[in-house]
């Protein structure tokens, strides 16, 4: 992980949008966990830029319709966005949502920002919390998303983008996951009371999602799929993320952002950045607004950290198997 100087460095970067090169008056976005914070800053982004279709995902719909009619008034752009429901805590939700996804026309970016961390040790039929909503959830809707990203790329030779919201958090040396240190199932291993912590699992939880996203991006090459898979880190910001969390964390967050965050704003635009990616970037891990894979340990793209990453993989589909919601990875890479 880049030093803490770096960090700070980091934190005060310039951050730039994108400049889209084509019209996306066409396109439609999605973007999940978008009522708050860094989801709501990026859906209020691809509105001032012109998106045609915006869809915010929240678990809330109240909240979601707020935040809509707060953005279609700042924008002035009243008659663009729809909400959708979806609770990453529930697979079922995450089914349902996907359906909804392959009546779309077209899908350019799904942009997956939803995300916790959680101050206590708290478990979803047999998986903790930030993994099974930050991981399992976060990683089934990306799989169910891909044929309508791939149809898209193909029926419109456009280059749609899959967008993993993660954390520079996540490549901190403390939290490692070496090969003999998971010997059995990764999400079994990090689901107990004893191994908990909530300085690490949010972390983790994010280390998690950057192997999956790597191991996603080697399965599905740009040159056969058509879809750019990144993963982003948004920067320490201003947000409500920590609102789960116990008085150590929320003091600790309370320090380090009143000295360093940068507003959500800001932070947003890495995500907006990596939804217009271009394919050259795929499989990378991106941070102040540009595909940054030098920041990335070298436990974690080395040898070693290739295995971890497959064994997390193997982990993560055995648990979509036996949880009735199994992904049929040959069948999904032959589909166009
Ligand atoms: N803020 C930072 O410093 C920072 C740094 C690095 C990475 N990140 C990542 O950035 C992403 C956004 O975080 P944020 O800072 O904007 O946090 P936030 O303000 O807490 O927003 C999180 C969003 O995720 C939604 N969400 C939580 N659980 C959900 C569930 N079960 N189903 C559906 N949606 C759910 C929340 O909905 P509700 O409002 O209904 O709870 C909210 O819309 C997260 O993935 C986070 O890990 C943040």
């Amino acid at each position: 992980m880049p030093g803490f100087l770096s960090f700070v460095r980091d934190q005060y970067a310039t951050l730039e949008l994108p400049r889209p090169s084509t019209n996306i008056s066409d396109a439609t976005y999605i973007v999940t966990g978008a009522n708050t914070g860094l989801g709501y800053e990026c859906a209020k982004h691809l509105f001032q830029m012109g998106a045609g279709r915006i869809i915010i995902a929240v678990r809330s719909r109240a909240k979601g319709e707020a935040a809509l009619a707060t953005i279609r008034r700042e924008t002035g752009r009243q008659s663009v966005g729809e909400v959708w429901d979806l609770d990453l805590s529930s697979l079922d939700s995450v089914e349902e949502f996907s359906k909804r996804i392959q009546q779309l026309d077209r899908l350019d970016a799904l942009i997956e920002n939803a995300g916790v961390a959680m101050g206590k040790f708290q478990t979803l039929e047999g998986m903790e919390m930030s993994l099974y909503i930050n991981v399992l959830s976060t990683m089934l809707l990306a799989l169910r998303a891909l044929p309508k990203l791939q149809e898209s790329a193909h029926k419109f030779g456009i280059r749609p983008n899959l967008v993993i919201v993660s954390s520079n958090t996540a490549l901190d040396d403390n939290i490692r996951l070496s090969a003999d240190q998971i010997d059995g199932d990764v999400f079994d291993t990090l689901s107990t009371a004893k191994v908990f912590d909530v300085m690490t699992q949010y972390p983790r939880s994010k280390l998690l999602e950057i192997y999956a996203v790597r191991q996603l991006a080697s399965l599905f090459p740009v040159s056969e799929s058509g879809v750019t898979i990144n993963a982003v880190n948004p920067g320490m910001c201003y947000s409500e993320l920590d609102r789960n969390g116990n008085f150590r964390l929320r003091l600790l967050m309370a320090i380090m952002r009143a000295l360093l965050a940068r507003s959500t704003e800001k932070g947003s635009r890495n995500l907006v950045q990596a939804a217009f990616a271009g394919s050259d970037s795929h499989g990378s891990y991106f941070s102040e607004c540009r595909a940054k894979n030098e920041d990335l340990p070298t436990w974690i793209t080395d040898k070693d950290g290739k295995r971890v990453q497959e064994h997390i993989w193997a982990d993560l589909l055995k648990r979509l198997e036996s949880t009735g919601h199994g992904v049929d990875i040959a069948s999904l890479r032959a589909k166009k």
